[in-house]
């Protein structure tokens, strides 16, 4: 019997959505607002889900504040109130959107949990749009 167990976070951060190797009119034309080079925040909500088996003895899928722990030191340590692009070395070369960012959140977390479980990640860069990614 497998149940799904999700543990909400929060964190803010600056991104700049843009490529080196385009002209500031293409970027613009492409990123919009998303662009700008002074960059910009969002208050990111992540939604983390672990998928797996009811431990017999303990009636949990995993330990929440085992999972709360992980999120804080993989996911909010490494992300709140950071500028993505400067400083995550992930996103020296990658455009730190949403999907990328759900992408590298994803590689963070999924060594540290069971193998035998589900890992599936959702992100709301805004309240009304946000992405998801199960490996
Ligand atoms: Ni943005």
């Amino acid at each position: 019997m497998k149940v799904t167990v999700s543990r909400k976070a929060h964190f803010n951060a600056a991104h700049r959505l843009y490529r080196k190797d385009w002209t500031d009119d293409q970027n613009e034309n492409i990123f919009g607002k998303c662009a700008n080079p002074h960059y910009h925040g969002h208050n990111y909500e992540l939604i983390v889900h672990v998928r797996g088996n009811i431990d017999p003895e303990t009636g949990y899928v995993m330990d929440m504040k085992v999972l709360k722990d992980l999120i804080k030191s993989e996911v909010e340590e490494k992300m709140d109130h950071k500028n993505l692009n400067e400083e995550i070395v992930e996103f020296s070369d990658l455009i730190p959107s949403a999907e990328n960012m759900a992408v590298v959140i994803y590689n963070w977390l999924k060594p540290h949990l069971d193998q035998a479980h589900t890992l599936s990640v959702t992100l709301y860069e805004t309240p009304r749009n946000y992405v998801s990614y199960s490996g």
